[in-house]
């Protein structure tokens, strides 16, 4: 059976008191837990994160990278960077980036393997917008996204990336997909990655993103090829981070 894997997605939220909290919630609630945990913080909390939780059950990594390796790119972090702070995960192509930072397919794919190449786990978000869904191109813009990162690094790069479905109307809304919808569009990743390799498309992890909380996680990860969660509001509460982990 593949693994699982319920990411925190902080987003642009939390201070070192409000971490220290939190982590300390997440650490004590964790113990024993079957899946995989992370938790994907803010550039600064990284140190906070890496002496909060080394050597214990919790990953951790960042939320975004640059896709150069170093040089004159003020306010950017790079890969290798997110590894001297022991980062295992980088989430990749967020739909905030794509829609609020200008991220294109082809960026995204650079960060991607920017990410890889120093060794972090990438976590690549792809995701339909109201409208896209609404006009019948969900799985259209799916397959772009994907096809970006498959055309420059090749299918078996995400034998060492994880997948996050996270449709844009669902995320921050608490207008979750349904069971089904999720399904639906983590079939069609899954079934178009095993028409190029079967066995990468069978171990890898598509995590559902988008107002995934303690009240429906259970069975939206009830699907079958629904493997995880990466989770934004819900991550912010031990408790409900900890109910996700649990239906995991
Ligand atoms: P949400 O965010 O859980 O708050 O909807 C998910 C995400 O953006 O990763």
């Amino acid at each position: 059976m593949r693994r699982k894997l319920v990411a925190g997605n902080w987003k642009m939220h939390g201070s070192l008191t409000e971490n220290e909290a939190l982590l300390a919630g997440v650490l004590a609630g964790v113990a024993g837990a079957k899946t995989e945990v992370a938790v994907c913080v803010p550039f600064p909390y990284l140190a906070q994160a890496q002496a909060k939780l080394n050597g214990s059950a919790i990953a951790w990594g960042a939320q975004n990278l640059s896709q150069h390796g170093k040089g004159a790119f003020t306010g950017e972090v790079s890969a290798a960077m997110l590894r001297d702070f022991g980062c295992k995960y980088v989430i990749v192509g967020h739909s905030e980036r794509r829609s609020l930072y200008g991220e294109t397919d082809a960026l995204v794919a650079e960060k991607f393997e920017a990410a890889q190449a120093a060794g972090l786990v990438p976590i690549l978000c792809v995701g339909e917008t109201l409208s896209e869904r609404e006009g019948g191109i969900t799985e259209e813009v799916v397959a772009r996204q994907l096809d970006a990162v498959i055309g420059k690094s090749g299918v078996g790069a995400l034998a060492d990336a994880v997948v996050a479905y996270e449709p844009v109307w669902a995320i921050g809304t608490g207008k979750t997909a349904t069971p089904q919808q999720a399904q639906e569009v983590h079939a069609f990743i899954r079934g178009k990655i095993a028409g190029l390799d079967p066995a990468v498309a069978e171990g890898l992890i598509i995590q559902y993103g988008g107002s995934m909380k303690a009240s429906n996680a259970a069975e939206l990860l009830a699907q079958p090829d629904i493997d995880g969660g990466l989770i934004g509001g819900a991550s912010l509460v031990a408790e409900e981070f900890l109910a996700i982990c649990k239906a995991a």
